[in-house]
């Protein structure tokens, strides 16, 4: 079954809108003629109304970092599914390890998120990883099965398979560290494993599994080349239109 190659920049708590839309303009340029692979942006929620109207019309996606899983109510500080579609988000990225570690976010938490997203029309970008910790004591496989069939729970069979899934080893975000491209795939076939046990064949064989994780231009060919990796969940490289380009070059 092939998969189109889904690479999205995460651009975290950086730009200010101007600086978003000056970004977000060099990547269309840069990006506009490349076929055979999926593009997006994650500005962060103040730029996503302007960033939305320079990718309309572009092969550009826009995804939210996070959501509320309630449509509306006193949830002072929170944004809706909804109120993403509104300003023409088609993704959002549930469940990052910043929001779980920092923020609390728990599995039963992404799983609401996710249905919310899936009713609402958006589809989720969920992100499950381990620990430094958790991998060292040999944990690293059980952490994230049980990461992914709990966010997804909520969903029916066929709305599972329209979710992204971000594999993103806590030990690699932000470290400059990336997991091997063997030491991914080992993950990334375990889940599709674990998906087609659950879900069967069909639907973990449509399903994209990203990797995260310091995926730079300088190593981006070699974990994309592996048979379960279908794309990727870039920050810091995300920041430079350059670099976030050369990786969705070499994801095609
Ligand atoms: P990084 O971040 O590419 O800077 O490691 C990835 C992510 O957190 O999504």
């Amino acid at each position: 079954m092939s998969r189109v190659p889904f690479i999205c920049g995460n651009w975290k708590m950086h730009m200010t809108v101007p600086e978003a839309l000056a970004l977000v303009d060099d990547v269309i340029a840069r990006v506009a003629s490349m076929d055979g692979v999926e593009v997006g942006v994650a500005p962060p929620y103040t730029a996503l109304h302007a960033v939305s109207k320079r990718v309309a019309g572009t092969k550009v996606r826009l995804a939210a970092q996070n959501v509320h899983f309630e449509p509306k109510g006193a949830y002072t500080g929170e944004i809706s599914v909804p109120m993403l579609a509104d300003v023409g988000c088609q993704y959002a990225i549930v469940g990052h390890s910043e929001r779980r570690q920092y923020f609390g976010e728990t599995d039963a938490a992404c799983a609401q998120k996710l249905a919310a997203l899936h009713a609402g029309g958006l589809r989720s970008i969920y992100c499950i990883g381990e620990t430094l910790e958790e991998r060292d004591a040999g944990k690293a496989l059980e952490v994230v099965g049980r990461q992914l069939l709990a966010g997804l729970e909520a969903l029916e069979p066929d709305a599972v398979a329209e979710q992204v899934i971000a594999y993103e080893p806590v030990w690699a975000i932000g470290t400059g560290r990336t997991a091997t491209p063997d030491q991914a795939q080992e993950v990334h076939e375990f889940l599709r494993a674990q998906l087609t046990q659950r879900y069967g064949a069909e639907v973990a064989g449509r399903m994209r599994i990203q990797y995260g994780g310091s995926m730079k231009p300088q190593n981006a060919k070699e974990l994309l080349s592996q048979g379960d990796i279908d794309g990727g969940l870039i920050g810091g490289a995300a920041l430079k239109a350059e670099d976030f380009a050369a990786i969705c070059g070499a994801a095609r």
